[in-house]
């Protein structure tokens, strides 16, 4: 029988580099996009999907992010004595169930197939969805994971979510072929990371969504140099999908790369539309600009 996907994995070592100076002290996963960090949009994904455990992979200065998602006691007990019970809601609502996180460290940035690798002992023999917290997948639908689990439930195997990109910026990505690319599911033929200008089987980009089998970390075990001198995952997959089955879900949103500015910016625009109560005054405010 199918083991379900209860566990999540969530690499957040990443310095943040294109982001100086606004991540020297602050983890780039804690930005926000409107009034929610990037990092509790992704957990918020996955919940939607019915994920209960989380497994954040860290590193050095990301304490907040554990922190974040923990009782805080002090606000709680404030904001019940101030009668602001719609704050107080909304912060025991987002925080994880007891005993629902754990935090591991990637002591040295190898690449994401090591900080994938990180986490196997916390996963043990269990499928598991892997989620790339700095691209959002925004969608007025269900959520890219739960159509993944949806997938998964059906076809069992590995799976990754995959989008269009222009063909000018393949090389920027992982990139699949697939059998029959009008499929919303469709089986993988081949794969390849960052394949070089012109090289590419495809335009369709792996957009950071993943459900493995924990038969993936054997072969990240062996810890292969990859594309950019990296620990690539993509390198594993690829040997795994010579005897498991891979499949690619065809994600129909919108998907914002919070790690550049530009993805920030309009992640922020996006969301905060996407809001009722901010949509009709931010639309004017992005004309008012528009019109200068
Ligand atoms: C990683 C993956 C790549 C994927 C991308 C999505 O690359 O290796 O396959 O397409 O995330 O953002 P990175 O962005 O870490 O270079």
């Amino acid at each position: 029988m199918k083991k379900s996907v209860r566990m999540a994995v969530l690499p957040v070592a990443g310095l943040g580099t294109r982001f100086l100076p606004a991540t020297k002290a602050i983890p780039k996963e804690m930005l926000t996009v409107v009034d929610r960090p990037v990092v509790q949009h992704v957990v918020d994904e996955a919940r939607a999907a019915g994920i209960e455990h989380f497994v954040f992979v860290t590193g050095r200065n990301k304490g907040m992010i554990e922190d974040h998602f923990d009782n805080s006691y002090e606000l709680e007990d404030t904001l019940e004595r101030r009668g602001k019970l719609k704050e107080l809601a909304g912060l025991k609502a987002d925080m994880l169930p007891t005993g629902g996180a754990s935090f591991t460290r990637q002591q040295a940035p190898l690449g994401l197939g090591h900080a994938v690798w990180c986490a196997r002992d916390i996963i043990g023999n269990e499928p598991f969805a892997l989620l790339l917290p700095d691209m959002l997948h925004h969608t007025a639908g269900k959520g890219c994971l739960a159509e993944m689990i949806e997938a998964y439930n059906s076809h069992g195997g590995n799976h990754v979510a995959v989008a269009p990109v222009p063909d000018d910026q393949t090389h920027q990505y992982g990139i699949v072929g697939v059998k029959d690319r009008a499929a919303k599911v469709s089986q993988i033929i081949e794969m390849v990371e960052k394949p070089p200008k012109g090289t590419a089987p495809s335009n369709l980009h792996i957009t950071g969504r993943y459900i493995l089998q924990p038969s993936i970390f054997r072969l990240l075990a062996e810890q292969e140099k990859g594309a950019g001198g990296e620990v690539q995952l993509t390198d594993s997959m690829i040997r795994l999908s010579q005897s498991e089955p891979f499949f690619a879900v065809r994600f129909d949103g919108d998907i914002y790369d919070t790690g550049s500015k530009i993805g920030f910016l309009t992640a922020n625009m996006a969301y905060g539309l996407g809001r009722a109560e901010l949509a009709g005054e931010l639309k004017s405010e992005i004309e008012r600009l528009l019109k200068r």
